[in-house]
């Protein structure tokens, strides 16, 4: 059986009728940027996160770049972040003016390692930025009691995690800020680019949405310089017809997910999945498992007719761009990027699907191992 990694189109044959009656409302509107839509799907989306105010933008990393600004965020600060996530991570706290300094992560969650924070500390840090890797929350508790005794801003990369939860509480609502990323493959995905930022203060929305449209607080009147950072009508009322159904795509991840946790157990030569934070609820954006052969493994997968991919291959730090940033130690990091394999996982997903790829993984393990 041919399964794909990803598979748009099944989601696209479904949803034909409401996404063409949400194009045909933006364009009878004649508004296309920053209207109705985008007011409605704010208003929505801080309803889901539970945030008291949310504003979009044109990307998750703009939303990244746009938070560490509104907060206050200089050139020549210091953001504690990690290099087991993608480029854009840090991309945007240079973009911001900021340096990112790399901790590792935790062996097991592949999130954030909350005691590694003090030994990163430099005296210009400004700012901590964990990211929700793979849908599961980082200790949010820990690496905000670090922050908070240090008065340090803590902002929160949920591009991967829209659904999570921790402690009973959405991820996003721990930080100062939360950036999210609605790039097509994301839980919740446009049908382009677009990015959204949640914020406990109303001043601190209010320069986002300065920031986000040239620093202007009316037309015309910059009153700092800013961005063209927007997120468009159309994208809007887009993700309003997919936000409405985000729980339920969550849902059929989080039971392809059990199925493969199941039918993966025990398996010789083979680590279950990054184990999430105690306490975390995940909701499941990838299905990562981890081997020592595992480019072979990929490479017999694929022979079967199984796609994969890996997130990621190369960690930040290893990257040109980033290797002359600032870094302690990152075995686990290092160690992780060389091991993990993402299994097809989107609602689209058949069961039979998902009994197939296990299949495949088990069988093709066993015979690497053997
Ligand atoms: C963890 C993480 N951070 C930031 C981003 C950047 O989001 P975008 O591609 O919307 O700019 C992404 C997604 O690509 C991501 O996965």
């Amino acid at each position: 059986m041919n399964v794909p990694f990803l598979d748009f189109t099944r989601l696209a044959a479904k949803e034909r009728e409401v996404m063409l009656a949400a194009f045909e409302r933006v364009h009878a509107s004649g508004r296309y940027i920053l209207g109705a839509e985008v007011e409605a799907f704010e208003a929505g989306f801080a309803a889901f996160a539970g945030a008291p105010h949310a504003v979009g933008c044109a990307s998750g990393t703009d939303a990244l770049t746009l938070a560490l600004r509104a907060l206050g965020v200089l050139p020549g600060d210091d953001v504690l972040t990690v290099s087991m996530t993608c480029a854009p991570t840090a991309t945007a706290i240079v973009n911001a003016g900021a340096r990112p300094v790399f901790v590792d992560v935790d062996p097991v969650s592949l999130t954030m390692d909350p005691d590694r924070l003090g030994e990163a500390l430099t005296p210009r840090t400004r700012a901590v930025l964990p990211v929700h890797l793979y849908g599961r929350p980082a200790p949010m508790e820990a690496i905000s009691a670090f922050a908070r005794e240090r008065g340090l801003l803590v902002v929160e990369d949920c591009a991967q995690a829209h659904g999570a939860r921790l402690a009973g509480r959405n991820v996003g609502s721990y930080g100062d800020a939360a950036a999210w990323s609605f790039y097509p493959t994301k839980n919740l995905g446009a049908l382009g680019d677009g990015g959204l930022v949640t914020v406990r203060e109303r001043s601190v929305a209010g320069r986002l949405r300065r920031l986000r449209m040239y620093g202007y607080t009316a037309r015309n009147d910059a009153v700092e310089t800013g961005f063209n950072s927007r997120l468009d009508e159309l994208q809007a009322a887009i993700l309003r017809v997919r936000l409405a159904r985000l729980a339920e795509g969550n849902r059929r991840r989080s039971c392809l997910a059990a199925r493969y946790d199941a039918a993966l157990a025990g398996l010789p030569g083979f680590e279950p999945p990054p184990r999430p934070a105690p306490g975390a609820e995940p909701c499941h954006h990838l299905y990562v498992v981890r081997s020592a052969r595992r480019d072979a493994l990929r490479e017999r997968l694929l022979g079967r007719g199984i796609g994969s991919d890996v997130h990621y291959p190369v960690a930040v730090h290893q990257q040109p761009a980033f290797s002359a940033f600032p870094r302690g130690p990152l075995p686990a990091t290092e160690r992780a990027v060389a091991e993990v394999l993402s299994l097809p996982l989107y609602p689209g997903l058949s069961d039979a699907e998902a009994e197939a790829v296990a299949a495949a993984v088990r069988e093709e393990t066993t015979a690497l191992a053997g």
